[in-house]
């Protein structure tokens, strides 16, 4: 026998070990015991030197070879086995996708309040068949005031605490401190009739229980030929009656004043408190719940509509208002802490969507 012969007989003793492997667990160990600091083949590398010098070159040589044969077959056996794993894996945790989800599963997740508010609030308006328009939440200064009558020297301008952005070549930046630029992007892209509500965020520079500087607001804007407060009165009514689930509400309409309204009023609703809870549609307190009128002929002028021939209300309010009227909380600052516990209690199930036929909230 060749005295290199041994290197022959080494690699088939591994080979065999290699095959008869079933884990990678066990490719592992075997692995370290013949590569690994104190391995077979890592001790034939140590002893190169050791050789006389004749023999050096061609066990130097042999010793590589069979370091490498091994690595590669080491590689090659592990990857069949990972490959294996992986098809195992795959077949038996098959998923039933027809099954039902396991309750817990959908407990989990919980649905914001806002996000829950705002779906009744776009159920019920759809329902009156208004559509829903949008708008950006960075404005100018011509949608977020002048175009809706407050100009420059307006004392409104001064009343909100706008965040002013940095100028974008020269115009004017803002968050949007209302929902009411939808009005206007709407009127100006839309053709009468317009029936919209615009929901989203808006922000002011303010911050007490009841306020937050990102807050959330729902617009509603209708144009017509015959557009009166009659139907504004209609409309505000049924809203809150479908909101706050009941058959009959006393409402109070107070003159008010805004710039892009004339007449302006403001909608109380009649609520009081029954075990310290706030029971809503009668009682002798009020609630102011929001703002509206009959949009100002300027307004109209604005986005070039006729106000001889155009009539139009609007309205508008607080999303995160009517939340806590209806649901109960007391701290609107809470909304937005991300605290788990506070959405656990207050969150609704995602499979919850708001529909009038079964009932809003059920
Ligand atoms: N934009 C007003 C605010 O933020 C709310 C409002 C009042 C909207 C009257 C309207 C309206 O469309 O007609 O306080």
């Amino acid at each position: 026998m060749n005295k290199f012969d041994k290197f022959l007989q080494l690699q088939e003793q591994i080979s065999k070990k290699i095959t008869q492997v079933k884990t990678l667990e066990q490719l592992e160990s075997i692995r370290v015991s013949i590569l690994g600091k104190k391995g077979t083949i890592t001790s034939l590398l140590k002893n190169i030197s050791a050789q006389i010098p004749e023999d050096r070159k061609v066990f130097g040589e042999q010793v590589n070879q069979l370091k490498r044969k091994v690595t590669e077959e080491i590689d090659r056996y592990k990857s069949n086995l990972l490959d294996a794993e992986i098809i195992e894996k795959i077949s038996n945790n098959k998923i039933d996708v027809t099954l039902p989800l396991p309750e817990s599963g959908i407990d989990i997740g919980k649905i914001h309040p806002i996000s829950q508010v705002t779906e009744e609030v776009i159920e019920i308006f759809s329902d009156m068949d208004f559509y829903i328009a949008e708008g950006p939440d960075i404005e100018d200064e011509q949608h977020n005031f002048n175009a809706l009558n407050i100009p420059d020297s307006h004392p409104a301008r001064q009343m909100v605490d706008t965040f002013y952005l940095p100028k974008v070549n020269g115009e004017s930046r803002l968050l949007r401190t209302h929902t009411s630029p939808v009005q206007i992007r709407t009127m100006l892209t839309k053709k009468p009739p317009i029936r919209i509500i615009a929901p989203g965020r808006t922000y002011r520079s303010d911050s007490d229980q009841t306020h937050t500087p990102m807050f959330h607001q729902v617009e509603g804007l209708v144009i017509d030929t015959d557009a009166n407060m009659g139907q504004l009165k209609w409309v505000l009514e049924e809203f809150c009656k479908s909101f706050f689930e009941v058959s009959s509400i006393k409402m109070r309409l107070r003159p008010s004043y805004f710039p892009f309204t004339e007449p302006s009023l403001e909608v109380d609703i009649a609520c009081h408190k029954e075990n310290n809870q706030l029971i809503v549609g009668e009682g002798e307190d009020w609630l102011e719940v929001l703002g509206s009128g009959m949009v100002h002929p300027q307004v109209l002028r604005n986005v070039n509509l006729d106000p001889k021939v155009y009539k139009g209300f609007a309205f508008g309010m607080g999303i995160d208002r009517l939340a806590m009227l209806k649901y109960g909380m007391t701290d609107l600052r809470a909304f937005f802490d991300s605290d788990l516990r506070w959405l656990r209690h207050y969150g609704f199930r995602a499979f919850d969507i708001p529909s009038l036929s079964k009932g809003l909230s059920e």
